[in-house]
């Protein structure tokens, strides 16, 4: 083909176009939506602040429930994992109650369970906790606050929402359903990707 100013504009226009997509490709990776923060946010604080919810520190019994090993990734929007992230979680126990002054639900709170822990994510983004399936409080699904900070600033408060039951449609935004799985122990696992 002989080159001329218009093969040579055609050229840098496709050049050009590939390196949208091109930059397209690496900032594909949606924010995680905000959510309420509800109004059950711990304001007294256990001592206790590991990723560890079954167990309160000083405390002889485990919490009771189902148990939830719940692990994720916190990731950027280009996709690259973050580090040294911290992610807090409350929720409530199996009977849906939260250990909080101002929820004035009847029924007697698990002294054994945390409600409350947070985790730090380590070189690959990864961050896990051991929980417990919040009980559901109807009509609202069975769900689990968290936070996200970076240092001192907090970069996202949202929920995570659970469904156990497969044959139940969540009709809540996609990027906050929390998949579980039963294992043969009887235990369950979900994997929560968090996007800030
Ligand atoms: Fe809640």
């Amino acid at each position: 083909m002989k080159y001329t100013l218009t093969t040579g504009l055609m050229m840098s226009l496709i050049f050009s176009s590939l390196l949208i997509a091109t930059g397209d490709a690496q900032t594909r990776y949606a924010k995680t939506p905000w959510d309420a923060e509800g109004p059950f946010y711990p304001v007294e604080r256990r001592s206790d602040e590991d990723n560890d919810l079954l167990n309160v520190k000083g405390m002889s019994g485990s919490a009771k429930g189902d148990v939830l090993h719940l692990s994720g990734i916190v990731l950027d929007t280009n996709g690259t994992p973050q580090k040294d992230v911290v992610v807090e979680i409350w929720q409530t126990d199996r009977n849906g109650l939260y250990d909080h002054p101002r929820d004035w639900s009847e029924g007697q709170r698990d002294q054994f369970f945390q409600y409350w822990g947070k985790a730090t994510t380590d070189d690959d983004g990864k961050y896990r906790f051991k929980t417990l399936l919040p009980g559901e409080y109807e009509p609202r699904p069975a769900h689990i606050h968290f936070k996200v900070w970076v240092g001192q600033k907090e970069v996202l408060t949202s929920q995570m929402y659970i469904s156990k039951d497969p044959t139940k449609t969540l009709r809540v935004r996609k990027p906050l359903r929390l998949e579980v799985t039963k294992t043969d122990q009887g235990e369950y696992t979900g994997f929560f990707r968090i996007v800030y």
